[in-house]
């Protein structure tokens, strides 16, 4: 209260105004000077306090236009309307739909032309059910299977179609966000997706899952990045030949034990290009390493917390302490999964449990750390009251009614993984100015190209 009656004039100062005033001009009768005055004085004050309460507490009641201060003032008292007024001014930015790979798999063989996002999409997104849950943004992820080892050779040499499948589902999604121009709004940075959202659209960003995707090549990163891709996952399912995967079971037998040397470089070489280092997917040794070398901020595109619900595709609170500390003091943004079984125990998981997740998250790296990574249309089951796309909403005014500012909200709808984007073109740019080259480290199993 402080600041606000400072800017009107004290008393003592109003009367040696008035009194230098007065010097000059005819001498009003004294008594009557002093009733004018505090008559004035107390209509004044007296109005400037109703503005206060009415600006300070009903606020939320007000005509938008009348609003200044969209982060101050009264917090409605239902969850839902206020979830609804944060997510107008910081929409939902989703670190992971899988959308492209339901085009693939899910009956349109890739065929753009019979897809329909204006109707009913079979899965968990379409424009209606986007616009509905306050969507201002995802990330795409152009998918294709790891098949590991097994499939790939002891040193994932027989896996070449992987690039081509990968180049198919940039087509895809590529395509589908130009096919609806008044929706969507291709993005390839934080500038991208902060414009689509003021020009009302819903950003479209590129995510590679999965550094199998690769073909074992740096050079493939650096063309991926060429055509718009903003992340690349480190691993899959399967460990590649870059870093090792958690799996999808525990007790997964490490190659590595982590980063490979060709991984070490991978991470640099996303430095340099401003590619997202995703550690969804992971082992936790390579997280740790990746958290402790990565010179930009990270993300998990779409994780949740393993103290909460143990599976290994959860992040381990000894990983979740690391953030924001250590060597690089990486800055990281944790986007939480919404697959019911990463979630909760089988029947279990439901927008409260979801909203555990973030919870657990932010009380040990911090509400700034923490991003919604849906996983929609790459998931079966679905926690109740978070079907689809259009159910964000449910979460937001859950963790509302848990006692969670405006602010915090619209960091975790998108404002935190904003600021780690910005960070890593901020990394992207000292490194370039400072004239860091290419890599051109070839995997040392390749036997295509005499090195
Ligand atoms: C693609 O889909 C459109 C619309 O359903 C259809 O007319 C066309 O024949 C399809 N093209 C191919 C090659 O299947
Ligand atoms: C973190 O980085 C430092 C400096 O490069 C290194 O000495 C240390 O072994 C790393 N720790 C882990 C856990 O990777
Ligand atoms: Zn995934």
């Amino acid at each position: 209260m402080s600041e606000q009656t400072a800017l009107l004039p004290s008393t003592s100062d109003a009367n040696s105004y008035d009194g230098g005033a007065n010097n000059h001009t005819t001498e009003p009768l004294p008594a009557f000077n002093i009733t004018v005055r505090s008559v004035t004085w107390g209509l004044l004050t007296a109005l400037t306090g109703i503005g206060l309460v009415v600006f300070l507490f009903f606020q939320d009641s007000l005509p938008d236009n009348i609003k200044m201060l969209p982060w101050i003032g009264g917090e409605p008292k239902d969850p839902m309307t206020a979830a609804l007024g944060i997510l107008e001014k910081a929409p939902i930015i989703d670190g992971h739909i899988d959308l492209p790979i339901l085009i693939r798999y899910g009956g349109y063989a890739n065929n753009v032309s019979g897809v329909d996002l204006n109707s009913k999409m079979p899965a968990h997104v379409d424009i209606p059910r986007l616009r509905k849950g306050r969507v201002g943004g995802f990330f795409w992820s152009v998918y294709v299977g790891c098949a590991g080892s097994e499939v790939e050779g002891e040193y994932f040499l027989q896996a070449s179609w992987r690039v081509r499948d990968t180049l198919e589902q940039i087509d895809v999604a590529k395509l589908l966000i130009e096919k609806y121009p008044d929706t969507f709004h291709f993005a390839r940075n934080a500038g991208d997706v902060r414009s689509a959202i003021a020009n009302g659209k819903i950003a479209g960003l590129l995510g590679v899952e999965g550094a199998h995707q690769l073909g074992n090549s740096i050079s493939v990163l650096r063309q991926y990045q060429a055509l718009g891709v903003s992340y690349v996952t480190l691993t899959h399912t399967c460990h590649n030949a870059f870093a090792d995967s958690c799996g999808m079971t525990p007790g997964k037998e490490p190659l590595h034990n982590g980063l490979s040397a060709l991984g070490f470089s991978l991470i640099d070489e996303m430095n340099r290009l401003g590619v997202l280092v995703d550690l969804s997917h992971t082992s936790d040794a390579t997280a740790i390493q990746a958290l402790n070398y990565s010179k930009a901020p990270v993300i998990w595109s779409h994780s949740s917390a393993r103290a909460v619900h143990n599976v290994p595709r959860n992040v381990p609170d000894d990983v979740l302490r690391l953030i924001g500390a250590g060597v690089g003091q990486t800055d990281a943004v944790v986007m939480v999964n919404f697959a019911s079984y990463f979630v909760a125990p089988e029947g279990l998981a439901t927008v409260e449990t979801v909203a555990n997740h973030v919870e657990h998250i932010a009380s040990i790296a911090g509400k700034e750390h923490v991003g919604i990574g849906s996983d929609f249309d790459g998931i079966e089951a679905v926690p109740a009251g978070l079907e689809d796309v259009s159910k964000y909403p449910a979460l937001i005014a859950e963790l509302y009614s848990r006692g969670w500012k405006k602010y915090e909200l619209a960091g975790l709808t998108g404002g935190n993984l904003l600021r780690i984007f910005e960070g890593a073109e901020k990394i992207s740019r000292e490194m370039k100015v400072a004239g860091v080259q290419p890599i051109y480290d070839l995997y040392d199993k390749r036997t295509d190209i005499p090195h």
